[in-house]
């Protein structure tokens, strides 16, 4: 018979894990607070660009994958998995009321001997010393009669080549015991599984891998003002610098950073830093320069036309990067701001968004002022622009 994996929060990394244990022949429970996403998952319908509907139809006609919003399925489950979103609060600080919740609903039905498994992205200590005695508590279950592991997810959605089967996975536990259970299951999904000795290292590598990227797309970003300044194309000296064959990673000019996860995970860093006296200044600093790319594109905008009163501007793309609709953290919200600020009358187009803000996608034509290519989906056909002016956010001149 095969075992039942129970996973909660079913959206960018609870459901491609999911079908793709289904598919290594788990018996999946999907769990969601969202009835509507249940919904349409249920109906055979892929609520992310990396997932088919055909993926989950077989999944489901299979038997091996359902979705609810009823947590008590849950004590069947053996492993339960818990990818529900961290994200910040308005104050910038983290929020983690979406996991307390969803740790707290899984400690009330989960039985003897299971391998709860937490993949949302923490602070390093959370697991130990916040998710273990919740599940006690809940569960009136002591620490050695279930199991708990971390292991952090590196979906990278849109991308092609590195997929949830391919991508190493890191593994920790609270015991030697928990860590190899938790290595064994993922195994069986994924190629390469690397065990780290403890929680808070792989709590904290998690933490490293944005912070870095973060970091250096803060930093490109920087670079190409300096570039653009000076009539260099940046695209070029970074293909340049590309060619050296060790110790050089090529980053990519944009507008800044956005989605759940490269503004948000160093923050968590940050807090933790604070809270321990040890200095992030880096995270800090390329944090600021991230949030000032909009206004710098506002800027831009302006010298293009000479001024953005009552100029009408088509912003292209708001997603937060190519080939998504996720609109989460987008710094596309504060270029648009930051145009009508200036008295502009902005309109925008996305085919993968459609709708956001209870605004609509526009077509894309040539009758406006100024044209802003702020996140450049492959299905985009600029040349609807004709010779319209075009800022180009992506580093051309
Ligand atoms: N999106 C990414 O690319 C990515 C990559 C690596 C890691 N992560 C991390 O994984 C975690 C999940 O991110 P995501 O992008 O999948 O988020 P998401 O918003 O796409 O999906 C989370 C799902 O959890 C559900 N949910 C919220 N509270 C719940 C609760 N109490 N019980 C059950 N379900 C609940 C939501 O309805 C949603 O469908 C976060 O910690 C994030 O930092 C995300």
């Amino acid at each position: 018979m095969s075992v039942c994996v129970g996973i909660v929060g079913q959206g960018y990394v609870g459901l491609p894990m999911a079908i793709a244990a289904a598919a290594s022949g788990f018996e999946v429970i999907g769990i969601d607070t969202d009835e509507k996403k249940v919904a349409t998952i249920m109906s055979g319908r892929s609520t992310i660009e990396d997932l088919s509907d055909l993926e989950i139809k077989a999944q489901i006609g299979r038997g091996k994958y359902l979705v609810s919003t009823d947590f008590k399925k849950l004590s069947f489950a053996k492993i339960i998995l818990v990818c529900v979103p961290t994200p910040l609060s308005t104050n910038r600080k983290p929020d983690l009321s979406y996991f307390i919740s969803a740790i707290e609903s899984v400690s009330k039905v989960m039985g003897k001997n299971t391998l709860i498994i937490i993949e949302s992205t923490v602070e390093p200590g959370t697991t130990r010393n916040l998710v273990l005695p919740i599940l006690e508590k809940g569960s009136k279950l002591n620490s050695n009669e279930f199991e708990l592991a971390f292991s952090p997810e590196r979906v990278d959605p849109s991308n092609q080549l590195w997929t949830i089967r391919n991508t190493p996975k890191i593994v920790s536990g609270l015991t030697r015991e928990s860590k190899t259970h938790a290595s064994n299951f993922y195994k069986k999904i994924i190629e390469v599984v690397i065990e780290c000795e403890s929680l808070e290292i792989a709590e904290t590598a998690k933490l490293l891998e944005n912070s870095f990227r973060l970091i250096n797309i803060s930093f490109i970003n920087e670079l190409t003002i300096f570039c653009q300044k000076l009539n260099i194309d940046v695209n070029e000296v970074i293909k340049a610098a590309s060619t050296k064959p060790y110790g050089f990673m090529p980053f990519h000019p944009s507008i800044g950073v956005g989605g759940h996860c490269i503004p948000v995970d160093p923050l968590y860093l940050t807090n933790k830093a604070r809270e321990i006296g040890a200095p992030t200044r880096f995270i800090d600093l390329a944090d600021q320069i991230n949030q000032e790319m909009p206004g710098y594109f506002v800027g831009r905008a302006e010298e293009k036309i000479g001024g953005l009163k009552s100029k009408k501007v088509l912003v292209i793309g708001v997603s937060y990067k190519p080939n998504v609709a996720d609109i989460r953290e987008t710094p596309v919200e504060a270029l648009i701001l930051g145009l009508k600020n200036k008295g502009a009358e902005v309109f925008w187009h996305d085919d993968l968004v459609k709708e956001w803000n209870g605004e609509k996608s526009v077509d894309l034509s040539n009758k406006y002022d100024l044209a802003i290519l702020a996140t450049p989906h492959t299905y985009l056909d600029l040349t609807k622009l004709g010779d319209m002016p075009i800022l180009n956010t992506r580093g051309s001149i």
